[in-house]
């Protein structure tokens, strides 16, 4: 199919990229001009891994062209995948201007039948006020749409894998011809038709998605109940694990052992720093303003987004209560990004750590493998490692806030040497205690003893 994707964000650019990748005939836009610009000239606006190999590819095989003007790819399309930012409004709720702007250029330069597909993650009903507003802003030229949810459960660091490979593919439609449309975009993912551009051979072994179609408002309800139940298991861990401090418990022993139990999975139950990114804390805000709007008692949901927020405090009364006095120390912070393997730092634990350890007065030199540009950008007042080892260079104390691999894999006895005092606080749990008492380093985390 021709398909075009409106929007060449960490959803859009994946998506943009894996329908071409798959068959399809792809043109991406963006209204940042400078994003297309990078992406025509060969370049990555974004660090994820997979896409500087599968975008080289699919562009030199002409399925996948990008564009600047949005009526370019309003004339290309058949189907449409919305993927602009739903960021989060002062009052928390979603940001819905930029897709109502798409729809308003798509219904006024639409001169043929098309499928607007919404994959911006958007509270429940959105469907139902982008169904109207492209019949509205349609209303004198007599084009038909059709109105799709096909919620996206890319995690950042992994996206490509996630697309050509999901547990599951929802749609939500009001028809059986839009629901055919669907399938018949992801049919070679669904049938697993497709030379995997990113994997190792086991990939055939990886099952075929589940295919669930629904109606709009429960596929889009689908999204925000998933990323919020993830938040939910996160400030949960981290709400065990300061008890596990209290009583000399080891919270790593217990949510392995929690997570043997196939109802409850092993995974999103690390304790730590806490969740962040541009998903997770946005759509818990959404949501909660979603249901509270509808007039549901979303508490629960409320108390997520208290614990998370309180996780830096915790972090930082670690630090304190070891240096003593914090104000004019050299602090050596590893890890910038919201998570490893992304260059993402937007709602970034680390950043918020990195802010309020200004505020308290020490000088900061941090290290990142992918997000120090991004970081710069947005905090321009510290200095910048090249390694994790000029990190460490003097420093009173070394944070670990992002637990990239190449952490685990550092030179310690080469990082005590460099410090001024060998302390450790390590905001992901990265690192062993024990086998850090025995190099020689103080060392604290969260919910384990010391
Ligand atoms: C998330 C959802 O996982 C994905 O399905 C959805 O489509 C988009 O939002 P993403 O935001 O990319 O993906 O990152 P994710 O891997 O979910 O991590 C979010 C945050 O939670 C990160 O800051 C991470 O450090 C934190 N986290 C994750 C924990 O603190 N503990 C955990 O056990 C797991």
């Amino acid at each position: 199919m021709k398909i075009s994707v409106i929007g060449t964000g960490y959803v859009g650019l994946v998506t943009g990229a894996c329908l071409a990748e798959i068959g399809h005939e792809v043109m991406c836009t963006d209204n940042d001009a400078s994003k297309i610009q990078t992406l025509e000239s060969g370049g990555m606006p974004i660090y994820e891994p997979g896409l500087e190999k599968v975008i080289p590819k699919a562009r030199k095989d002409g399925r996948l062209k990008f564009c600047a003007n949005p009526s370019d790819a309003v004339a290309f399309g058949d189907a449409f995948f919305i993927c602009v930012g739903t960021p989060p409004l002062p009052n928390g709720d979603a940001d819905l201007s930029a897709i109502d702007h798409v729809a308003r250029v798509i219904a006024t330069e639409a001169k043929s039948p098309k499928l607007v597909i919404e994959k911006s993650t958007v509270p429940a009903r959105t469907g139902q006020e982008l169904k109207r507003a492209l019949s509205v802003y349609g209303r004198k030229s007599n084009v038909k749409f059709s109105v799709a949810s096909n919620p996206e459960f890319l995690r950042e660091g992994t996206a490509v894998a996630d697309f050509l490979h999901p547990d599951r593919i929802v749609v939500g439609v009001e028809d059986e011809a839009t629901e055919r449309q669907l399938k018949e975009i992801y049919k070679p993912v669904l049938e697993r038709k497709f030379k995997c551009p990113v994997h190792s051979p086991e990939c055939p072994n990886v099952p075929p998605p589940a295919w669930l179609v629904t109606t709009i408002n429960s596929a889009e309800l689908i999204k925000h109940a998933s990323n919020s139940f993830l938040a939910l298991k996160i400030s949960y861990a981290n709400m065990v694990s300061d008890l596990a401090e209290r009583l000399g418990a080891d919270i790593g022993e217990v949510v392995r052992a929690m997570g043997m139990d196939p109802r409850i999975g092993p995974s999103f139950l690390s304790a730590g720093l806490g969740f962040g990114g541009f998903c997770l804390p946005k759509d818990l805000q959404a949501f909660v303003h979603l249901a509270e709007r509808s007039g549901v008692d979303f508490t629960m949901l409320r108390e997520v987004e208290k614990i998370n927020k309180k996780r830096i405090d915790h972090f930082y009364e670690k630090l304190r209560s070891a240096l003593w006095v914090v104000r004019g120390k050299k602090i050596g912070v590893l890890g910038l990004a919201f998570k490893p393997n992304t260059d993402d730092v937007r709602f970034a634990p680390a950043i918020d750590l990195v802010n309020h350890l200004l505020g308290e007065g020490a000088v900061i030199r941090a290290y990142d493998p992918e997000a120090m540009e991004r970081a710069r950008a947005i905090l321009p007042q510290i200095e910048y490692a090249k390694t994790a080892y000029d990190a460490a260079k003097d420093a009173e104390a070394l944070l670990i806030a992002t637990e990239w691999d190449e952490f685990r894999k550092l030179d310690w006895d080469r990082i005590r040497g460099a410090m001024a005092r060998p302390l450790i606080v390590d905001g992901r749990n990265l690192l062993s205690p024990r086998e850090m008492k025995d190099r020689g380093f103080e060392y604290r985390s969260f919910g384990r003893p010391d």
